[in-house]
């Protein structure tokens, strides 16, 4: 059997990780907003037309930030047709997803959703058709007390309370010639600094995320992000990156080996904010805000057909099997591993649309890529450990080689001590674990998850929503401070060691049990 070993230290860490790691992403395409997450004429709904069924799996996954609405969308959003009185509100087409948008859904209705789902909001301003007039304006409108047209707009509709919105993205994609209004990087770093210096003179309390690459295969990856940084550098606070992954050829060693691409995406990302810091002799770093990333390409292969100009259209559905959970889970270490810069990610997206819940009008159900993420979101937080990997390692067709073994440790507080996140990517071969956590002496094996699966392809359907689900493992041992044990060959796994409770006494010395 092929060995590996972890290498750990409490004292060695990358960083605290930012619980807006673990967010998602909610926009106003296919079925995520209507038939998702809003539906009044289901028996699931409840008085606000949301659903709750949809809700409890949400909240289920802890979900600290949502990015709303968009996207592409985002980039033809006309902001002030979304709110106010339902009947009243325009039908408009949306270009990006060739759909009608009727409004009846919009920026008010999302914000009583993110109470409801214990989230904050990420909200996107179109900086494709529109500019920083229209985003100052929706900003004063979100966020301004009152005693101004837009603020006491607000009101009048039924929101005395500010929204209170602090975190804002500044367009989306916008160097991509599929979205409305794209703009050379020049052009955009423009606009998006005088829009981040205009919002902030209003709210100086937001935070705004410029728009990195939208993908890494993009021609303009690394011109882009050093010119937008290069001119907006003091009115932006976080650099985005986008990637979504794909098995299209049925290589699954080499799907598995894309976070090997993630990894190096993210320390070139890195090294440009930086590199633009030194020319700048600037003493704030910008952070990451990987704010689009998952697996999709399901629908594409599928060539599903999406039919145009309706309201909700079954759009990028994706259904997840078990390997592309395999590679969420790892998908989910890389941003760990990566928790001093990455401060936000957001899991696109939530809802029917590349995503891992998904509803029908009879039920709402989890997808794979449901477990990893919802587990990660549970025990992954707290501060990221230096987690070295000595593992064999194989040779992938896109990546070059990568390894077996995947993992990373954190470091949790209270009685939760550490979290040890591992994916085995070895299709055929159990991995021999060995792990020195003498540190933790006073701690116990709490669990050991594991998500495995015989059929790399199986996925969790409607009728079947549980072929695809972690459950209990027993292949590792905990002791004298050693962890030692089997991973099995293809599984995702959660190991938890815990502190065990003091002993106690009465003050007649008798041990209370
Ligand atoms: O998440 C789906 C789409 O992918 C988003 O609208 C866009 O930003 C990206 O290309």
């Amino acid at each position: 059997m092929k060995k590996a070993e972890l290498i750990v230290d409490k004292d060695f860490q990358v960083g605290q990780v930012d619980e807006r790691i673990f967010g998602s992403f909610i926009e106003q395409m296919g079925r995520a907003v209507y038939n998702g997450i809003y539906q009044p004429e289901s028996p699931f709904a409840d008085e606000e037309g949301f659903r709750r069924d949809v809700l409890d799996l949400v909240r289920g996954l802890r979900v600290p930030v949502v990015r709303y609405p968009g996207g592409n969308f985002v980039s033809g959003f006309r902001w002030e047709d979304s709110v106010g009185e339902k009947s009243l509100r325009p039908a408009r087409t949306d270009l990006a997803w060739k759909r009608i948008e009727t409004n009846e859904f919009g920026l008010n209705e999302f914000v009583s959703w993110a109470r409801k789902a214990d989230t904050e909001i990420m909200m996107s301003v179109n900086l494709g058709t529109r500019g920083p007039e229209d985003a100052k304006n929706l900003l004063e409108y979100c966020n301004f007390p009152g005693g101004t047209y837009y603020s006491d707009l607000r009101k009048k509709h039924g929101y005395p309370r500010s929204h209170d919105i602090k975190l804002w993205c500044m367009g989306n994609e916008m160097d991509g010639p599929w979205q409305m209004g794209h703009k050379t990087a020049q052009e955009y770093g423009r606009v998006m600094q005088e829009t981040a210096r205009l919002m902030k003179q209003l709210d100086p309390s937001i935070e705004t995320v410029a728009c990195g690459s939208s993908n890494l295969a993009m021609k303009t990856f690394g011109s882009w992000e050093e010119t937008v940084l290069d001119i907006g550098y003091d009115e932006m606070d976080y650099l985005s990156l986008h990637q979504y992954y794909e098995n299209m050829s049925g290589d699954t060693a080499d799907f598995l080996a894309s976070t090997v691409g993630m990894d190096e995406f993210i320390s070139s990302v890195v090294s440009i904010c930086d590199c633009v810091k030194a020319k700048k002799r600037r003493k704030k770093k910008i952070y990451l805000s990987f704010d689009e990333w998952n697996v999709w390409y399901h629908s594409k292969m599928n060539k599903q057909k999406p039919e145009k100009w309706v309201k909700a259209p079954h759009q990028v559905e994706d259904i997840y099997n078990f390997e592309d959970a395999l590679l969420v889970g790892s998908m989910l270490i890389t941003l760990l591993r990566h928790a001093d810069r990455i401060k936000i990610a957001c899991l696109a997206q939530l809802v029917n649309v590349i995503a891992p819940i998904m509803t029908s009008d009879s039920g709402a159900w989890r997808q794979t890529i449901y477990y990893p993420y919802q587990l990660t979101s549970r025990y992954g937080r707290g501060t990221a450990l230096q987690t070295i990997v000595k593992a064999p390692v194989y040779e992938s067709k896109t990546y070059g080689y990568a390894s077996y073994l995947d993992a990373v440790a954190i470091l949790g507080e209270g009685k939760e001590r550490l979290s040890i996140f591992a994916v085995n990517k070895s299709l055929d071969e159990d991995l021999e674990l060995s792990c020195d956590l003498r540190q933790f002496v006073n701690c116990r094996l709490a669990e050991h998850l594991i998500l495995t699966n015989d059929d790399m392809k199986a996925e969790n359907t409607e009728s079947e929503p549980d072929k695809v689900v972690p459950g209990k493992a027993d292949t590792l041992k905990f002791e004298s401070g050693i962890l030692s044990g089997v991973l099995r060959k293809h599984s995702w796994n959660l190991i938890r060691l815990e502190e065990t409770e003091p002993e106690r006494y009465q003050s007649d010395g008798r041990q209370i049990h």
